[in-house]
């Protein structure tokens, strides 16, 4: 059995809950790797709608051990009431089945707080971020002012981090931002009530992993956010802080990449993003209205409708380059559905002239011209399929050409938000 990372191969909001939720069946271990709550993971079982933001899609399989890596950055608060949620949705979230790792980082509200100011601030400038306060705890971290999941839960080791960190924060909130000082006693009283509840998950993540590889165990690592959001290979600086790429399954659980055996990407079959930044392929018109409504392309974790355009197969060569994407899970196909053409992008022309690979700068990115290929669209409702075979020929088309310009294979195709619609074309798992 192998170890899979799994990852967006977009800007984020493929689908990947859908697929790790499928998936995890076939794994004993699933772990997050990066990102905090400004993930939202999506999964429908029957008429229930579970949104996870930490917690590894993992944890909706009873039996399956879920685990939070150390690149990832915890809320507590928002941590705490999601396990809260789960639980008296039915699902078990406790020391058993829960893991997470001491070495990660924690989200204060000074991080949430800067968040927020900063966007405010830059006006235009804004990257759109989900407010969560995800770049400045990461940019905490690799300043060596960061607060571990290991001091949460030490009332002690969490007085003297806050009282080394919290003057310096409040001076950058109230000289720079112009923002309100946060008060020591009140968050320390907070923060350490959290990681009195929280203490009974804490464990050191890559022993556990590790020892797991050497008893046979196999790991799905989950990614959050996508390939083109990556903190070096997104479109910077229009990306989150973290490493979402294969890459940090590695850094982020402290397991060897030798461990890791194939990558799958989730791609939807057009492209969705949220928040600032260049996208190539994006349709201003009443088609790309048409997409967001018939896909419910409306963020999961802050509500913001999403911007929607044509497949990138362009940006999906560069994905599974720096990625090593194996394999493709489609999702959201049946959306397309009702389109008399579908546009696909293959290449970039940028001053007239045809890229040979994807751009490194945003601003670059921004003059780029999409090279399109028209295919013939499907007008049938193609949710009920069971097989490739029941798709018609126009889908089978376009699934055909999609493969065959990113040059990678597709392993699903799925034509619905519930468990059961999704086609396998292998089975990577046998
Ligand atoms: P941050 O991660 O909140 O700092 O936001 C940085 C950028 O990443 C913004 O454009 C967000 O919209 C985007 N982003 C962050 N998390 C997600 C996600 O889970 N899905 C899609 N976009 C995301």
């Amino acid at each position: 059995m192998p170890n899979v990372v799994v990852i967006g191969a977009q800007w984020g909001d493929e689908g990947k809950g859908r697929i790790v939720d499928l998936i995890s069946e076939k794994v004993d271990i699933v772990a997050r790797y990066q990102g905090g709550n400004n993930a939202g993971h999506t999964i429908v079982i029957g008429d229930e709608k579970i949104i996870l933001h930490h917690l590894p899609s993992g944890i909706l399989r009873k039996d399956k051990l879920s685990v939070i890596g150390n690149g990832v950055v915890i809320d507590p608060k928002v941590l705490l009431q999601e396990i809260h949620e789960l639980v008296s949705a039915g699902y078990p979230a406790n020391e058993t089945n829960l893991k997470i790792s001491d070495r990660a980082h924690v989200i204060m509200p000074y991080h949430r707080a800067i968040d927020l100011a900063r966007e405010s601030m830059n006006g235009d400038g804004k990257i759109g971020t989900t407010g969560r306060g995800i770049g400045p705890v990461y940019e905490d971290k690799a300043a060596r002012r960061g607060i571990k999941f290991a001091d949460l839960i030490d009332a002690e080791s969490l007085a003297a981090r806050l009282k080394a960190v919290l003057e310096e924060r409040n001076l950058y909130i109230t000289n720079v931002l112009g923002g309100e000082p946060i008060n020591f006693d009140e968050i320390y009283e907070e923060y350490s009530q959290y990681g009195k509840e929280l203490k009974k998950f804490s464990c050191d993540v890559s022993t556990l992993l590790n020892d797991s590889i050497a008893n046979g165990k196999n790991i799905l690592f989950e990614g959050a956010q996508g390939a083109l959001l990556d903190i070096d290979f997104g479109t910077y600086p229009y990306v989150t802080s973290s490493s979402s790429g294969s890459g940090g399954a590695s850094t982020g659980t402290g397991v060897s990449p030798t461990t890791i055996d194939t990558v799958l990407g989730i791609a939807k079959a057009y492209t969705t993003r949220v928040g600032e930044g260049p996208f190539p392929t994006e349709i201003f018109d009443e088609l790309g209205e048409k997409l967001r409504e018939a896909g419910g392309e409306f963020g999961a974790t802050t509500g913001r409708p999403r911007r929607c355009g044509w497949f990138d197969a362009f940006a999906m060569r560069y994905a599974a380059q720096i990625n090593g994407i194996s394999w493709i899970a489609l999702t959201k196909l049946d959306v397309l559905s009702g389109f008399e053409v579908i546009k696909l992008c293959i290449g970039y022309k940028h001053k007239g002239n045809e890229l040979l690979s994807f751009p490194s700068t945003y601003q670059v990115l921004e003059g780029v011209e999409p090279i399109y290929i028209e295919m013939e669209g499907w007008q049938e409702d193609i949710s009920q399929a069971k097989d490739i075979s029941e798709l018609p020929v126009q889908a089978r088309n376009y699934l055909q050409k999609l493969e065959e310009v990113s040059g990678v294979p597709i392993y699903t195709v799925s034509l619905g938000p519930s468990r059961e619609k999704i086609i396998f074309l292998y089975d990577l798992f046998s």
